[in-house]
């Protein structure tokens, strides 16, 4: 078994990323812009857009984190959106989710201006995806794609069995799968909550991309021998003896699985880091589209 280590191939992005950086810096550019919008105080999204903002500074970007209340309006965001889509400084941003019950997400998302949305969450950008065009790919599939590209994990012609169908893992995920590529030319299964048979179906799997977020869901007698095991679930699970109070868990259960997988991802230090340096990249690219604009 190899573990597929998502905290050391992003490190690794970083320090590319960083070295982009710097030359930016040298030939005197402004480097890279990336805003991140909180509404309210989920534990959860504190932690990840906290992360997100820290990785930024550390790389060398400026970045700027919008820390809106709970209660904020439906139209006061969509403002704050518009005047985010106005902000020439600015290269790229994302409006981190769940947003509150009272919001409507996707007339939010619908809000952002696709040049500026390194989520890859707006249609239009995940419509260029699917079609195989160049565009913004949401960061934590793009992350899970590069994790096995850059481990050279042989995807050709294997069967992948996608759990979960969100619109920012699932559904992308078994799309890029599919397409023509390195770490893709798979044959994709794409299983949900209504799925009967799923254990029938894990079992035919060559890889398995969890994004069910059900605390050791996936069981070693629901893997052949072999599998590359992709778990994306991070859920949070109360543990008093933790000076936080929880601690972190995958979808997958380790332990037992690791020992049939041929590679798996840890949780926490797998799918997670990649997303973050997935969209470092994202916004790497923002600045550079924005640049050529003019
Ligand atoms: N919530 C969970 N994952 C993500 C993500 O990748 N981007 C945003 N904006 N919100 C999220």
């Amino acid at each position: 078994m190899e573990l597929l280590d998502g905290k050391k191939i992003s490190n690794e992005i970083k320090e590319e990323i960083t070295v982009e950086v710097t030359a930016m810096k040298e030939r005197g550019e402004k480097v890279p812009h990336l805003a991140a919008v909180l509404v309210g105080n989920d534990g959860a999204s504190l932690t990840y857009v906290g992360s997100k903002v820290r990785s930024c500074k550390k790389i060398g970007f400026e970045s700027t984190l919008i820390h809106l209340p709970e209660e904020t309006t439906e139209e006061a965001l969509l403002q704050k959106v518009r005047e985010l889509n106005n902000d020439d400084d600015i290269d790229g941003y994302i409006v981190q989710l769940p947003l509150p019950k009272h919001i409507d997400e996707e007339k939010v998302l619908m809000a952002v201006d696709p040049d500026k949305d390194v989520d890859g969450f707006h249609p239009v950008n995940f419509g260029k995806m699917a079609l195989d065009m160049d565009t913004f790919i949401s960061a934590t599939p793009y992350g899970i794609m590069e994790l096995l590209r850059r481990y050279k994990v042989d995807t050709e012609g294997k069967h992948a069995v996608v759990i979960g169908r969100s619109h920012i893992v699932g559904r992308p995920m078994s799309i890029l799968m599919s397409q023509k590529g390195d770490a893709a030319n798979c044959t994709v299964t794409l299983t949900h909550s209504r799925t009967k048979n799923i254990k029938e179906l894990t079992l035919q799997a060559d890889i398995v991309v969890s994004a069910l977020g059900v605390p050791h869901f996936l069981k070693a007698d629901m893997v052949k021998e072999g599998a590359v095991i992709i778990d994306v679930g991070i859920t949070r699970v109360p543990d008093d003896s933790k000076e936080r109070g929880y601690f972190l868990t995958g979808d997958v259960d380790f332990e037992q699985v690791s020992k049939k997988a041929s590679f798996i991802t840890p949780v926490p230090g797998g799918v997670g880091p990649m997303t973050i340096a997935m969209l470092l990249k994202n916004t790497l690219l923002a600045r550079e589209r924005h640049r050529n604009k003019g």
